[in-house]
């Protein structure tokens, strides 16, 4: 009988002390990643004029400076730190950019590295403005290890979306021939934002 008890103490004592353990490592998975940087965020519209380019354009620039875990657990491998060039193109008179993914130049690249970057327009009041002078970016980081001796490949995707609009966090000007250019505002170059993690394990 006493040894009994004694042994059911035991066991949830163990119990007790796994439930911490587990406990501590998903704290640490659900610590927020560190913040990226957008480093340059401008546009640009066209005039419209016969013989100049139809094409109107959102140009922008984001970092990642930190390492992030590969896997859950303190020894896991670490994904590096990248940064991108991401470029949106569209016909302007008759087309809008909102929800298209565009994949951006990553830097080190893509072939040679774990890591792709995509930008994606979301339109942020709809009817009322141009995308060129009030939109939210969403920037979308996909991190992929290569796989592991059972052939499994780990994952993790990122995103933050960020707000920016002439007069808030844009400036810039119009031309006398109908072109506008805008741009994030310098005092605010770079911009933190704050990512989130959408997925992690097999994406
Ligand atoms: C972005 O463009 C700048 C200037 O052209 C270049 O120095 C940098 O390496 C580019 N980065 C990427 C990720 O392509
Ligand atoms: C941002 O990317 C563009 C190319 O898309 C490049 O020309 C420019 O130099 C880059 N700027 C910064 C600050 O990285």
């Amino acid at each position: 009988m006493r040894l009994s008890k004694l042994a059911v103490a035991l066991t949830s004592l163990f119990v007790f002390a796994g439930a911490v353990a587990i406990r501590q490592q998903s704290d640490g998975e659900l610590e927020p990643p560190a913040p990226w940087q957008v480093t340059k965020l401008s546009t640009f519209s066209p005039s419209g004029r016969p013989g100049s380019s139809p094409l109107a354009r959102i140009l922008a620039n984001v970092t990642n400076p930190s390492a992030i875990p590969a896997g859950p657990g303190a020894s896991s491998p670490s994904f590096a730190p990248s940064e991108a060039n991401c470029t949106v193109e569209w016909a302007w008179a008759d087309a809008q950019p909102y929800g298209a993914v565009h994949e951006c130049t990553t830097a080190p690249p893509a072939e040679a590295s774990s890591s792709k970057w995509t930008v994606e327009i979301l339109e942020s009041d709809p009817g009322a403005y141009a995308p060129t002078e009030k939109l939210d970016v969403k920037f979308t980081l996909t991190l992929t290890s290569s796989s592991d001796r059972d052939g499994e490949a780990y994952s993790k995707v990122l995103v933050a979306t960020q707000h920016f609009e002439v007069g808030d966090n844009m400036r810039g000007t119009c031309g006398g021939s109908g072109v506008c250019s805008w741009g994030l505002n310098e005092e605010l170059t770079p911009l933190s934002i704050q990512p989130t993690i959408a997925c992690e394990g097999t994406c």
